[in-house]
């Protein structure tokens, strides 16, 4: 039997920094409004010809030159994004000819915030099935090109960023030991861009009504994710016998520093035990995870043995936990 192990990580953070500061500038909010609501200080914006597939670019060859392989070693590419290049064709496809490799298969998933979970769901897949024994999978977002600078209810919480991990099969009892993903589609006008797919044709009239931009009912996602990361998070270890002190770190997507700290309330575990780097970076969408992995490897917060959780709450909705064995 085959289980999928993380053999390597990294990341790609754009070097503009916007700080609070900067945004009490652009919208009526404030750094204390932004901190105490959010935990965000800061968070990166990508150069105006840096897109998707650059930072993904970026980040892969981070996590291709730790492992020590070369992109025609991969058997697979998978790419978690909302913010692709373009709408035709996938963003993994781009990242395929820039890491000048061609064959293997190459596909997006758009999950949203859970889009990495569900993408290392998919990656485990076919790496326990034995189709595909080393898979790269990648979380990239340049969200500010969908953030409306004139709306302080999204504009302050978002960041663009990339992180990648590859995948290997092993016989051990290692690595992914157990991934899950949900969706609950009746709430997909909570958090979505109206325009520019083929339900709102892009026009003068969705120019002007700023449709392309993500909107977002906060406060109402915000309820819903707390009370579902609760549960998922005790779901998990109680499925997988593990008890909550047994967990070395807590990975969560970073939406929320409240909905982090919620979260790890209701596992009875210190914030010491989770990754947190919202921070700097704000909400990276399906690029939180994988940046916020890279960090807890670079600054040796994970050891080989310890059991690390993560779990993710977005768009769609959607929602994900997988439990790792490092
Ligand atoms: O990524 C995965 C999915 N997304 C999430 O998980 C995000 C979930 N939601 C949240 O993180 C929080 O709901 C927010 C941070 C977005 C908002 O926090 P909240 O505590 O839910 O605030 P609220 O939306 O209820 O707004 C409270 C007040 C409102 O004013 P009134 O109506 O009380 O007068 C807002 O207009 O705060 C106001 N407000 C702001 N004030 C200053 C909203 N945005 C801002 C702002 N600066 N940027």
């Amino acid at each position: 039997m085959y289980r999928a192990r993380i053999i390597s990580t990294g990341s790609y953070l754009p070097e503009k920094i916007l700080t609070n500061f900067d945004l009490e500038k652009i919208v009526e909010t404030s750094d204390e409004w932004i901190r105490e609501r959010t935990g965000i200080r800061e968070r990166r914006i990508a150069a105006p010809e840096e897109a998707a597939s650059d930072l993904a670019l970026a980040a892969s060859r981070d996590a291709l030159k730790k492992a020590g392989l070369r992109p025609k070693e991969l058997d697979l590419i998978i790419v978690a994004t909302v913010s692709g290049d373009m709408l035709l064709p996938s963003t993994a496809c781009i990242l395929q000819n820039k890491l000048k490799i061609k064959g293997i298969p190459a596909f997006d998933i758009n999950a949203a915030c859970s889009g990495f979970i569900y993408a290392l769901s998919v990656a485990d897949s076919f790496i326990r099935s034995g189709t595909y024994s080393r898979i790269l999978v990648v979380g990239t977002e340049v969200l500010s090109r969908f953030t409306d600078w004139q709306d302080r209810t999204t504009c302050v919480l978002l960041g663009d960023g990339a992180g990648a991990v590859v995948l290997e099969k092993t016989r051990k009892k290692q690595g992914i030991l157990d991934v899950k993903i949900h969706a609950d589609g009746s709430y997909w006008e909570l958090l979505h861009i109206p325009a520019g797919g083929s339900r709102l044709q892009t026009s003068e009239k969705t120019l002007r009504e700023r449709q392309h931009f993500i909107k977002m009912k906060g406060n109402e996602t915000f309820k819903i994710a707390v009370r579902t990361l609760e549960k998922l998070v005790v779901d998990t270890l109680k499925n997988n016998k593990i008890k909550p002190e047994e967990l070395s770190l807590l990975i969560p997507h970073q939406a929320n520093h409240r909905i982090i700290a919620a979260t790890a309330n209701r596992l009875g575990i210190s914030l010491e035990k989770v990754m947190l780097n919202l921070q700097k970076y704000g909400n990276t969408s399906a690029a939180s995870i994988p940046i916020a992995l890279d960090e807890a490897v670079k600054t040796n917060r994970i050891k080989e043995g310890d059991y690390i959780l993560l779990e993710a709450f977005g768009g769609g909705l959607t929602w994900g936990s997988a439990l790792i064995k490092w």
